[in-house]
């Protein structure tokens, strides 16, 4: 890592807004049908054409509604940092994040909750060594104990909310019939819908079904999750996983306020970025200052959810900026995923009267392929032919041939829309190849959207050119 990474680390700290912006509900544009509930646990009977018009709606099946147990499983091992180096999924976002960071480029972007979604659902349907690497990965024990984890209560929690959504899909080769088990599986834990789809003789149309699939879960933010090339003809199953987030300040930044201001990039550039503040003075927010960087705690709006009771996850965003030179990103990175509940203790609690105070508005989007990632990480059978009986009859020759994600974010005054996509394409091997704190983010900054009560991590990514796409 380089010196001039390590100049710049902030710890930064939340506002605490208390705003009266309207949040528009999304369940206007968001059909409430689950292939669960249409047909409930009969194998094939699930395998009907699930998603008719591909990339124009999402569909977001509640998972309460399949699941009436659902909300009694205990929300204590989130995919957040509670969990610290075991939480599924955070040590694969530091290898990738710290990577990026090094690379000195660009900004960067993953959800850590919306790839353990797409891997558990893999796991669901492997057996042998090839499901206990994938637990291992995943952070679980068992089966039972990740169906039961908080992460997936909170993937089905997501969906009952008026600024998320959360949806699952199965896309199998129209020759292989998936283990109705395993569609049941993935129909009442992940809301998942499947569909009957023409790999071998026409992937391109297949791949597009995938994709406007996540086009339509992700209000068109996400459309190429699976890149080209991505599906071929022996590609035999595709796993996805779309996740979408519309959230408002719950107190808005004061857009007249903006103001352009310089923002130290670390290869020494200065670029001149728009700042976001707010007008009223004296103002406080969540501000905490710790050994080496300080940390900005800015709640989401709480809108309830559907029912209009009030939503049972509380989000908001955090910002960790490092102070200087002593602590870099990567530091950060580490600290955040090998240190339990350190996400948690250092979310600030309480308000502190701030001075400066400064956030830059950025929007951009990351994708990567997690295989080399997750191989270093100790997933190596389902790479090389790995045990799929679970999820298809004659699923001995299969292996995960791409683990693609993509994530994107824009934050601004009013608040923040994200949007993550993972697909897991499976191929047949056969055929294959205080006294006031200034709150200054005018340096590269990490940050993360986490849910208040579990301390799940539904995004996580650093800043380093607020200007860069
Ligand atoms: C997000 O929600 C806000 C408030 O409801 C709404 O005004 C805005 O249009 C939404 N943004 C998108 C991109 O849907």
């Amino acid at each position: 890592m380089s010196p001039l990474w390590k100049a710049v680390l902030c710890l930064t700290l939340f506002a605490a807004w208390r705003s009266q912006v309207e949040f528009r509900t999304m369940t206007s544009r968001r059909p409430r049908l689950d292939c669960a509930q249409r047909c409930p646990c009969s194998g094939q009977s699930y395998l009907h054409s699930s998603y008719s018009h591909a990339g124009t709606q999402a569909r977001a099946p509640l998972l309460d509604e399949v699941l009436p147990g659902g909300h009694s499983v205990s929300v204590g091992a989130a995919i957040g940092g509670d969990e610290g180096g075991k939480a599924s999924c955070l040590p694969l976002a530091r290898e990738v994040g710290v990577r990026a960071a090094a690379g000195g480029g660009g900004n960067f972007i993953v959800s850590p909750l919306s790839i353990h979604a797409a891997l558990a659902l893999v796991a669901a349907g492997t057996r042998g060594e090839t499901r206990e690497e994938l637990l291992g990965f995943l952070g679980s024990a068992s089966l039972d104990e990740l169906h039961g984890a908080s992460s997936t209560d909170l993937a089905g929690r997501l969906n009952g909310l008026a600024q998320t959504s959360f949806a699952c899909g199965v896309w199998v080769d129209r020759a292989q019939a998936l283990e109705p088990e395993f569609m049941a599986t993935a129909a009442s834990r992940y809301a998942a819908t499947a569909e009957s789809v023409d790999f071998s003789s026409d992937p391109e149309q297949a791949r597009r079904r995938v994709n406007g699939f996540v086009a339509g879960a992700t209000d068109g933010r996400i459309r190429d999750v699976l890149p080209p090339g991505s599906v071929g003809s022996s590609t035999r199953v595709v796993l996805a996983n779309a996740l979408y987030f519309n959230g408002t300040w719950s107190q808005p930044f004061d857009q007249s306020a903006t103001f352009t201001a310089p923002f130290h990039v670390p290869d020494g550039t200065i670029v001149r970025v728009p700042f976001m503040t707010t007008g009223r003075f004296p103002f406080e927010q969540h501000v905490a200052v710790y050994p080496g960087f300080r940390a900005l705690k800015l709640p989401y709006k709480n809108d309830g959810d559907h029912a209009g009771r009030r939503a049972e996850a509380a989000l908001y965003m955090l910002l960790l900026l490092p102070d200087g030179a002593a602590l870099g990103l990567a530091d950060l990175y580490d600290k955040a995923v090998a240190t339990p509940g350190f996400i948690k203790s250092h979310t600030p609690g309480v308000q502190v009267p701030v001075g400066r105070f400064m956030v830059p508005k950025f929007k951009f989007t990351f994708e990567f392929e997690a295989s080399s990632d997750m191989r270093r990480l100790g997933v190596t059978r389902a790479f090389e032919g790995g045990d799929f009986w679970g999820m298809v009859s004659g699923g001995d020759g299969l292996f995960i041939a791409g683990v693609y994600h993509k994530a994107t974010i824009e934050v601004d005054e009013l608040g923040t829309v994200a949007a993550a996509a993972t697909a897991v394409a499976i191929q047949d091997s056969a055929r294959a190849p205080r006294p006031p704190v200034d709150f200054v983010a005018d340096r590269p900054f990490l940050f993360a959207i986490v849910e208040e009560k579990t301390s799940a991590v539904l995004f996580l990514g650093h800043v380093i050119n607020p200007l860069a796409e």
